[in-house]
């Protein structure tokens, strides 16, 4: 499946310089002539300027663009000139046939990634060349998670209104630290904190953040945390940190996610210094099994194994917690998203009970990267964690995004995730969330019709494939990864090589998920036929 340079490609390749022929090259059939016209124009201005991988020598530009009428040369050049227009232009053709394409790139293109490695550019390059050989050397060499046959990691693809307003936010190039610095950022910062908690089941009250990802939503979560337990003791963190304080003991789940642990080693609570509860065959943490826990403790449950997709009992862990007064906090990077789908939403129940918690925007919600968001029940946790005074950066009004997040300066996420949520209405966001999950049941059905084993309980978008012995199975993730359909990546889950499936793309059709199906039973069949 993966595609090789078109014939005109080819052709135009012999019509032009050798760098100029590095822009042709790995263009797409479809928009061969729009790139053809775009090495033009990258010779051509590139002459003047030198450097980088698009500039090249005049005379083949002239052999290009000669074979083109005055008119349409003059056409071409005047579009060229507006690199945005241009931009858009080739962002349109990208996603215009991203499904198209091998999901995973070819070793060519990984291959010409090479040529970005120029000595520093002595003098500019015209803008629209520089975009015009990103392109040309980039575009290839992306994994086409933009599409809908990418399950690797748990990768949420860009709702296309999300891309549009992505733009519209680039394109005002506002700072979100404060209501001063961008008011149209800060008030969609508060809306979409307000619609994401109501959306998730999350306390009324409870303070938000937008950061970039689960990873940090939970350290800027667990550091109100560390701050909240550690003032109870009498101890100031901010001021005196952790050089002598009262110790704290982090309870986690045996599967708690890498990215908990490490938010606890910046913490300086130390990734190894925890209590690990065991889990079931799930993956969840078994709440019969937590240690005594007390008002200086801090429980990491999680919402969504990323092997299984199972949920920690909530439920039974926040109860323990407050009969404590122990800080419960959630990491729900994917699977908190099962609170905004009514059928999936009794998996998290007892969610609302704990303290804080951390979910992506980037993954279930489809918006571009990088997009995380941490909530706290008590927000004066939260902003005493990350509030630092400075005369210029006081408003005397409400919270500003920088008192509550680990960030000054920051990007308006909140404009790419109000679009979002703008355009699919709750029904919208819980239908995205059940379709998911629809197609992890269906990959789950067809596969176990198929012969192959599957060994989790396909409870939300997460479906753990396992093909015979370690050996074969590895074989058939290689296979797959080769043939380009689709992408899926490997695990071990329980001591055993597994394959991870994760749906989490908005573009994945039922038709993806049966061609998928095939072609993972096609490599199977392989594997077997030669093992
Ligand atoms: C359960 C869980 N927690 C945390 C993360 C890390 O998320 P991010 O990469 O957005 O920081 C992931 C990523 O897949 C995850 O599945």
């Amino acid at each position: 499946m993966p595609k090789r340079p078109s014939q005109p490609a080819r052709q135009l390749r012999s019509a032009a310089s050798p760098a100029c022929v590095r822009i042709a090259f790995c263009s797409q059939a479809s928009r061969h002539s729009w790139s053809a016209f775009c090495v033009a124009a990258a010779c051509t201005r590139g002459a003047g300027g030198g450097g980088g991988a698009a500039s090249g020598s005049s005379h083949a530009a002239t052999a290009t663009t000669t074979n083109k009428s005055a008119r349409t040369h003059r056409l071409y050049h005047a579009r060229m000139s507006d690199p945005l227009e241009l931009a858009q232009r080739l962002a349109r053709d990208y996603l215009a046939t991203v499904g198209e394409r091998a999901v995973s790139p070819t070793p060519e293109a990984i291959e010409r990634l090479a040529e970005l490695r120029t000595p520093v550019p002595d003098g500019p390059t015209d803008a629209a060349a520089v975009l015009a050989s990103l392109d040309a050397i980039g575009s290839p060499a992306t994994m086409a998670s933009a599409g809908g046959r990418f399950f690797g990691f748990v990768t949420g693809a860009s709702l296309p209104v999300a891309v549009g307003a992505s733009w519209l936010a680039t394109a005002w190039d506002q700072n979100a630290a404060m209501s001063a610095m961008s008011p149209i950022a800060v008030a969609l910062e508060r809306v979409v904190l307000e619609w994401l908690r109501e959306l998730l089941l999350l306390p009324e009250g409870s303070a938000g953040a937008l950061v970039t990802g689960a990873t940090m939503a939970s350290f800027t979560a667990l550091a109100a945390a560390r701050r909240q337990l550690l003032a109870r003791a009498g101890w100031n963190v901010d001021d005196d940190g952790l050089f002598g304080a009262p110790p704290l003991t982090v309870v986690v789940g045996e599967e708690v996610h890498v990215a908990v642990t490490k938010a606890l080693g910046l913490l300086g609570l130390g990734r190894n210094r925890v209590v690990r509860v065991p889990a079931d065959g799930q993956g969840r943490l078994r709440a019969d099994r937590l240690p005594r826990l007390d008002a200086s403790t801090v429980v990491c449950a999680q919402a969504g194994n990323v092997n299984t997709g199972a949920c920690d009992p909530l439920g039974a862990i926040c109860d323990a917690a407050a009969a404590a007064g122990a800080w419960v906090h959630v990491d729900g990077a994917f699977g908190l998203w099962a609170a905004a789908a009514p059928a999936r939403a009794a998996l998290v129940d007892g969610a609302a009970r704990a303290d804080s918690w951390a979910v992506d925007a980037h993954k279930w919600l489809n918006v571009p990267y990088d997009s995380g968001v941490a909530f706290v029940r008590d927000g004066a946790a939260l902003y005493g964690a990350m509030t630092v005074p400075a005369p210029y950066l006081t408003t005397g009004g409400a919270p500003e995004p920088c008192h509550a997040t680990p960030e000054m300066s920051r990007r308006a996420r909140a404009v790419e995730i109000w679009a979002a949520l703008r355009t699919l209405g709750r029904a919208g966001v819980a239908e995205l969330v059940e379709r998911a999950c629809r197609h992890a049941a269906r990959f789950a059905e067809r596969l176990r019709a198929g012969g192959c084993e599957i060994l989790n309980d396909v409870v939300l978008n997460q479906v753990l494939v396992a093909f015979g012995d370690d050996a074969r199975t590895d074989a058939v993730v290689a296979a797959v990864q080769r043939d380009g359909t689709a992408w899926c990546g490997p695990t071990v889950w329980q001591g055993r090589r597994a394959m991870r499936i994760s749906v989490s793309s908005w573009a994945t059709s039922e038709t993806d998920v049966e061609r998928v199906a095939d072609t993972i039973l096609r490599c199977y069949d392989g594997a077997s036929h030669k093992g």
